[in-house]
């Protein structure tokens, strides 16, 4: 089996990540495109919200983003949706090339997750995950993102990780509904990023209130955006 293969999720034919460098792809584009780093080392509380939980490669590289300090615990809250959630073998399998630079984080995250995924229920799924630094309330909502909408209360998510499949593969992630639920859950100030600048994602994230921009794309992408709820 060749790299992309190996990466690909057969309900949508697309792959989960970058076969070139997925953490340095999740990195650039939701954790720098929402200033997380900034932002990680002035509050001590955040709630992040995710579109397509995948692998977990994106809670990943926010965790391996907060300095551990003693002296400094953040409380993170992280709600994300899945339809597929993946068995612990196989997020192992696709995270393996990232081993190394994941390391500690990477080897709890894999233990708490296959409890956690012999557990799930169809719904809201929640968990208190410890990290160095950082105490995790995470939610997983297993079901359709269009069904998720209604179920996230108002105004609570500080930063969006906007990472569905390609819209031409994956619609329905994308749809007016599920993007005006995204406005309809952010706090003001609030801000979001996404690999596509697609106009399928642009037009309904502006007709809903957010202040859009783009900036150059990872890798050979041209584009990705970074967007605001002012
Ligand atoms: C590009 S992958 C996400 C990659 C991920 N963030 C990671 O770190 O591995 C998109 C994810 O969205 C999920 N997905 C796609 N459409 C969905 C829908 N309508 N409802 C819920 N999940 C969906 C897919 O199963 C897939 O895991």
């Amino acid at each position: 089996m060749n790299t992309t293969q190996c990466l690909m999720n057969p309900f949508y034919q697309d792959c989960y990540f970058s076969d070139y460098d997925g953490q340095a792809e999740s990195f650039y584009i939701f954790i720098e495109g929402n200033h997380l780093p900034r932002r990680l080392r002035e509050s001590e509380t955040l709630h992040i919200g995710e579109t397509g939980f995948g692998t977990g490669l994106n809670l990943l590289s926010l965790l391996s983003c907060v300095l551990t300090d003693p002296s400094h615990l953040i409380s993170i809250k992280y709600s994300s949706l899945e339809k597929y959630p993946l068995t612990t073998e196989r997020i192992k399998e696709l995270l393996h090339p990232f081993e190394k630079t994941l390391g500690t984080n990477l080897t709890l995250y894999l233990t708490y997750w296959s409890s956690f995924y012999e557990s799930l229920t169809p719904g809201w799924n929640r968990c208190v995950w410890e990290f160095p630094s950082v105490q995790l309330d995470y939610n997983l909502y297993v079901g359709d993102a269009r069904d998720w909408c209604r179920e996230i209360e108002p105004r609570a998510v500080d930063a969006w990780f906007l990472d569905g499949h390609s819209p031409d593969k994956n619609p329905e992630i994308w749809s007016p509904s599920v993007l005006q639920s995204v406005y309809d859950k952010t706090a003001a100030g609030g801000t979001l990023a996404s690999f596509t600048a697609s106009g399928i994602v642009k037009s309904p994230l502006r007709e809903a209130g957010f202040f859009i921009k783009r900036k150059k794309g990872f890798g050979a992408k041209r584009h990705m955006i970074q967007g605001t709820k002012s």
